[in-house]
């Protein structure tokens, strides 16, 4: 029997507009084809204000009074107000869209919110890296226990779908190792590097096509790629491990006469994750720029795209390639979840 889903966005940014356009957009469709029916009755954001409304929000109109910089108290019914917590726990909602800003030492405030909604028995899907570097397996097990889905698709390479293709597609294989190119603002920032352009202009670019974080010196310093490189070794090869674990180097140091002599040479600055399991058990795990011929194939993945190859016993590398960073590309990957979500729970 299908259901028609309660969401309550918590964050209310670039990836939680993007997804709200893209559930617009294909409202239609969703039903049609993959029987997936949602109402949306609350946004809650700290810097926008928060609107509940138990019998569904206009999201068109929640869009246009956020794209012209108003508040969500301007919208003309429903309940104001409600932090995030509250609107967690207090309203109707059965699915938290959790998309507040990420911070990968703490995990905070993610982590808290999205506790409290698996206690609360309600399902969660989420883009934010922290939780999962700090506590995935803890948050798998509390949603088993509470019979609720909780999906993050996107805290790797966004929409395109690696912990998916691990999980399901894989399976079988025994997966070894991973190397790739995490983090679509340092990707984006050395290839307009090689094209000219200062590094300052470049981040801010950046800043403004919506691919760096909130505060974007965990993607110059390399401590996103570090967070996707805990949760591809966690969850997909299966360790324990934490940020400190990971060595690491940003691109900040990279300067534009680096650039250019790599170019002058025939090779690419690339900031690149990698991990790879020992012969004893343990894990190399490390995130550092890496000067790479242009024959290389992560040589060839420029602007904010991402790369990623997994070593499997079966099928040797097999490599993803896709938008990493984005508005849409980000809101993406939680329609993935929402739509593994629907399956699940209709089985
Ligand atoms: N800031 C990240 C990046 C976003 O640039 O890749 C996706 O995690």
């Amino acid at each position: 029997m299908s259901m028609r889903f309660k969401l309550a966005f918590i964050g209310f940014g670039v990836v939680g507009q993007g997804l709200t356009e893209i559930l617009l957009e294909k409202k239609d469709m969703l039903a049609e084809k993959y029987d997936f029916h949602y109402v949306v009755v609350a946004v809650s954001d700290i810097m926008k204000g928060s609107v509940y409304d138990e019998n569904g929000l206009n999201m068109g109109e929640i869009l246009s009074l956020v794209k012209a910089d108003k508040k969500l108290d301007e919208y003309p019914s429903g309940m104001k107000d409600m932090d995030s917590l509250a609107t967690i726990k207090d309203t109707n909602a059965d699915t938290i869209i959790e998309v507040t800003f990420t911070d990968v030492k703490t995990g905070e405030p993610a982590l808290t919110h999205i506790k409290a909604a698996l206690n609360a028995g309600k399902n969660v899907v989420s883009t934010n890296k922290g939780p999962v570097v700090k506590q995935v397996m803890d948050l798998l097990k509390l949603a088993e226990k509470n019979n609720v889905f909780y999906g993050f698709e996107g805290v790797v390479l966004a929409g395109t779908p690696v912990l998916n293709l691990a999980e399901y597609t894989l399976a079988g294989n025994k997966i070894t190792g991973f190397k790739g190119i995490l983090n679509g603002t340092t990707n984006y920032i050395l290839t307009r590097m090689e094209e000219g352009m200062s590094y300052d202009d470049a981040l801010k670019k950046a800043q403004e096509l919506g691919y760096a974080e909130a505060d974007p010196t965990g993607d110059v310093e390399g401590l996103d790629a570090l967070g996707k490189v805990v949760i591809l070794s966690n969850v997909v090869l299966g360790k324990n491990i934490g940020w400190k674990d990971v060595e690491r180097k940003g691109i900040a140091g990279i300067t534009i006469e680096d650039v250019e002599q790599a170019k002058a040479e025939g090779m690419r600055w690339k900031l690149i994750g990698s991990a790879e399991i020992q012969k004893d058990g343990s894990l190399k795990a490390k995130v550092w720029p890496q000067k790479l011929p242009l024959s290389d194939p992560l040589a060839g993945v420029n602007e904010a795209i991402n790369a990623l190859t997994f070593d499997t016993d079966e099928l040797g590398p097999v490599t993803v390639v896709g938008p990493g960073a984005g508005r849409r590309e980000t809101g993406f990957s939680l329609l993935i979840d929402l739509l593994n979500m629907n399956r699940k729970l209709s089985e």
